[in-house]
């Protein structure tokens, strides 16, 4: 076969030596605009992973590669004059020169033509090539030429960094952030040989700005980060090696990170086959340090699927198959790298100043979300142990004398007269099974079983303060004394046989009222008996929905004494919180989206505006609910859909009802309008509860794709929210709290007395799976 490797970076030395190796008849040509021994940038990192992989492939390579790099374990935080360190994560350090020398060494030593100083024009200029390896970097030429067929999507990031070295040798991956009077700054160093430092510092470019720096050439910059880590530095000066760049031009040095993906990774051009391999297809942070290990991973599938499939004649196939392949892992990775990134980017307005440092710390490991709680504990079960107590402590567990102390999940959490003993929420979930809003034995056996199973917290289903308010025939209500009865009976149970405290979620259907019961045509209007509907502005939900009539001012009175009456009921019944349920496109929802409030008047039009009727219900339940009892709002913090509600809004919407005495905001998105698009994914929504959190400064509840133990420590323990609401998990399993303890091996929490040899059989055949 008849290779060219247009860019001599990783992905197309790594490429060409490989496919060489494994047939040497191959005739390989690798063109670089380069001279062999000049780069640019300081060392890059991958994991210990990456290593093993390139061993199995070439030996001789990962030996070079092992007598050169730099290998630590450690991760070191430089937070508000404190240092902490924690162990265990395994890093390989290399310098990018020193990899490509070894690169191009072990090529010409298997017989690849290395063309340097030659900037290749086009996949064209190869006519006799089998295969063209388009490896030319972020910026490739070939990438763009072909854009119509590789559809490139690239999305410049906000963060300024610049990429410089120091002599100062750091013994630990160095995380460095430094205040000035306009933000914060970070440095992310890492030693890459026995001399030599990466010096990589970063800022938002409101700050970069603010300080002058688009101005500043390569050499004010340096001098300007020199002073502002001086502490750091020693002595030691920051180097920049970016001969690329003009040292003169000003602001230039400082780049802005570009993600690349592409939906077509090959093309044929008539004579050859062109493919994307490396930087020029898919970039990746390096908050996550894996750029390189990407290419070099891209390398390594290509020659594999080479090695199964044989020659010239299977190059369309293996194309396909290499894409197939790689793009699912890529995009696994670039997910991980874009949490990673989107922490550094926010961290300056979101974390630096709200979070102590060993929490700030847990954060900062947790970044990319791929690294979680128990993986800690893998990685430096010392530090992590000492981490968990810091935060019991806090909580005001007693942990001193205690051999193991609980985990973040099973802290206590108070808010004003409330301590719910641990983390762990009955998400509220419509039961559809009541009648005349009535709830019966089911309710009273469904809660009953949550409450033994260990939840700190159940929420009862959204109940209606009306009977129009209800969206179905089946929903729950607390708009009579026998519905107040009737409630009272469960969480009278609930506190005499567990120590969980209930909370009920009141509210009112609006525009999706009168319709089916969930299993049956959800959302769909009634086949007979419907009920005329009231929302902020006469649009229906779907195209088969009624169309709902827009609220009027007594209309607006009338229902906010009707959710005072029922909070006041709900009071008398015993509840611990109540949740005023502002999200799914309910009433209240429907005046917070715009999607869904296009009124003319006070209640509509901006934010302030159209959170207005909301508010005043806030207030005027809160004005009769007790005291010490704490409310809860619930929002739909993004409608998934262009001109709807974003994370941003929501961020705006609780701000004003933290203003108005809201004790804690549960976060969950979507459901206001049919045609919605959510990015569903593993704790999807907890983003929002995070940036509310630390934004607003008001306790929140993450909620949506938490189902581990292991998810909710990494949400509470990170400073993401207060509390963790489970749903479906609780639909499976009643007990899930219970069984999550126990497969953490944590003995702190109660089982009812009743059920304590259901218990211990339970862990032993957890033990001897385990075993
Ligand atoms: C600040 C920073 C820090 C990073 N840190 C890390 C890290 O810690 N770990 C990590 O894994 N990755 C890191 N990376 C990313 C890493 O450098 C890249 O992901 C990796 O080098 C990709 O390899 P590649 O071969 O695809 O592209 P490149 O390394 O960019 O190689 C492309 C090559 O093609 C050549 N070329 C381009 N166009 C032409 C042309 N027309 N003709 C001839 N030659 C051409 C270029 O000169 C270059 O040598 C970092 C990147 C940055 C910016
Ligand atoms: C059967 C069912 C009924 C639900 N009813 C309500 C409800 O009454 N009020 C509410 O705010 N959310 C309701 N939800 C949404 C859940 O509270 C939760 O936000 C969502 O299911 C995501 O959490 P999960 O991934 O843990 O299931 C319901 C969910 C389910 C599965």
């Amino acid at each position: 076969m008849r290779i060219v490797c247009i860019g001599g970076g990783p992905a197309g030395l790594y490429f060409a030596l490989l496919m060489k190796k494994l047939d040497p008849a191959h005739r390989i040509t690798v063109v670089e605009r380069n001279r062999p021994y000049d780069t640019f940038g300081w060392g890059v990192v991958f994991s210990d992973a990456t290593m093993d992989n390139m061993r199995a492939w070439d030996a001789e390579t990962a030996d070079a590669i092992e007598v050169a790099f730099n290998h630590w374990d450690d991760i070191e935080l430089h937070f508000k004059g404190r240092c902490i360190r924690s162990g265990g994560h395994g890093f390989v350090g290399i310098g990018r020169k020193k990899l490509l020398n070894i690169l191009q060494r072990r090529c010409e030593a298997l017989g690849v033509e290395l063309v340097f100083e030659t900037d290749a024009d086009s996949d064209a200029d190869y006519p006799d090539a089998d295969l063209v390896i388009a490896s030319d970097g972020i910026n490739s030429r070939i990438r763009q030429k072909y854009a119509e067929v590789f559809e490139p999507d690239i999305v410049t990031r906000p963060n300024r960094f610049i990429w410089l070295g120091t002599t100062r040798l750091f013994d630990a991956f160095n995380f460095l952030f430094e205040k000035t009077e306009h933000g914060w700054f970070q440095a992310h160093v890492y030693k890459f040989d026995d001399s030599t430092t990466t010096f990589i510092v970063e800022t938002p470019e409101d700050v970069w700005r603010a300080h002058g720096l688009d101005q500043a050439n390569v050499e004010q910059s340096i001098a300007f980060c020199e002073q502002l880590f001086a502490s750091h530095l020693q002595g030691h000066r920051l180097l920049s090696n970016a001969r690329h760049l003009d040292p003169l031009k000003r602001g230039s040095a400082w780049i802005n990170f570009q993600r690349v993906r592409c939906r077509r990774w090959h093309h044929f051009n008539g004579r050859s086959h062109v493919v994307l391999m490396g930087d020029a297809v898919h970039t990746a942070h390096f908050a996550i340090g894996s750029g390189t290990k990407l290419a070099l991973e891209d390398a390594i599938e290509l020659t594999r699927l080479f090695k199964q499939a044989g020659g010239v004649e299977a190059i369309p196939a293996v194309l396909e198959k290499y894409q197939a392949a790689r793009e699912v892992d890529v995009l696994r990775l670039q997910n991980a790298a874009w949490n990673a990134m989107e922490w550094f980017e926010v961290v300056g307005t979101r974390y630096c100043d709200q979070l102590p440092p060993e929490q700030f710390m847990y954060s900062m490991l947790t970044r990319s979300q791929r690294i979680s709680h128990e993986n800690l504990r893998l990685r430096d079960a010392t530090w992590l142990e000492g981490y968990e107590r810091w935060f019991a402590r806090r909580a005001g567990v007693a942990v001193d004398g205690a051999a193991r102390p609980p985990s973040p999940m099973f802290t206590p959490y108070t808010l004003r007269g409330m301590t719910v003993s641990n983390r762990v929420v009955v998400s509220p979930m419509a039961m559809y099974s009541a009648t005349d809003g009535v709830p019966d034995d089911f309710h009273l056996v469904h809660f009953g079983a949550r409450a033994l199973g260990g939840a700190g917290l159940l929420y009862a289903e959204m109940t209606c303060v009306s009977p129009d308010a209800r969206i179905t025939p089946g929903c729950a209500g607390l708009w009579n004394d026998g519905q107040r009865d009737a409630w009272k009976r469960i969480v009278d149970f609930v506190h005499e046989h567990s120590s969980a405290k209930m909370g009920l979620q009141l509210g009112h259907a609006g525009r999706k009222g009168s319709t089916q019961l969930g299993w049956q045509r959800a959302d769909e209007p009634l086949e007979a008996g419907n009920w005329p509907l009231l929302s902020a502005s006469a649009l229906p939900y779907g195209p088969t929905s009624q169309r709902p009539r827009e609220m009027t001012r007594a209309d607006m009175e009338r229902i906010t004494a009707d959710f005072v009456a029922a909070t006041q009921r709900a009071a008398a019944a015993g509840f611990d919180i109540v949740e005023l349920h502002c999200a799914h496109g309910y009433l209240l929802s429907s005046f917070l989206s715009p999607l869904t409030n296009q009124r003319g008047d006070d209640y509509g039009g901006p934010v302030e505006n159209r959170a207005r009727w909301p508010l005043e219900v806030f207030a005027a339940i809160r004005a009769v609910w007790p005291e010490a009892r704490p409310i809860s709002v619930r929002l739909s913090c993004h409608d998934w859909f262009p001109g709807g509600n974003t994370a941003e809004d929501a961020v705006a919407i609780a701000r004003l009802f933290k203003s108005a005495g809201a004790d804690i905001i549960d976060c969950s998105s979507g459901q206001v309008v049919a045609d919605q698009k959510p990015v569903y994914g593993r704790m999807y929504q907890t983003p929002f509860a995070d940036r509310i959190r630390n934004e607003v400064g008001i306790p929140t509840v993450a909620v949506g794709a938490i189902f581990e133990a292991d998810h909710v420590n990494m949400v509470i323990a990170a400073g993401r929210a207060d509390l963790c609401a489970l749903a479906r998990p609780h639909l499976a399993d009643p007990a899930w709290t219970l069984h999550e303890a126990a497969k953490i091996g944590f003995e702190g929490i109660a089982w009812p007395v009743q059920y304590l040899s259901g218990r211990s059989q339970y862990q032993a055949n957890l033990r001897r799976a385990q075993a």
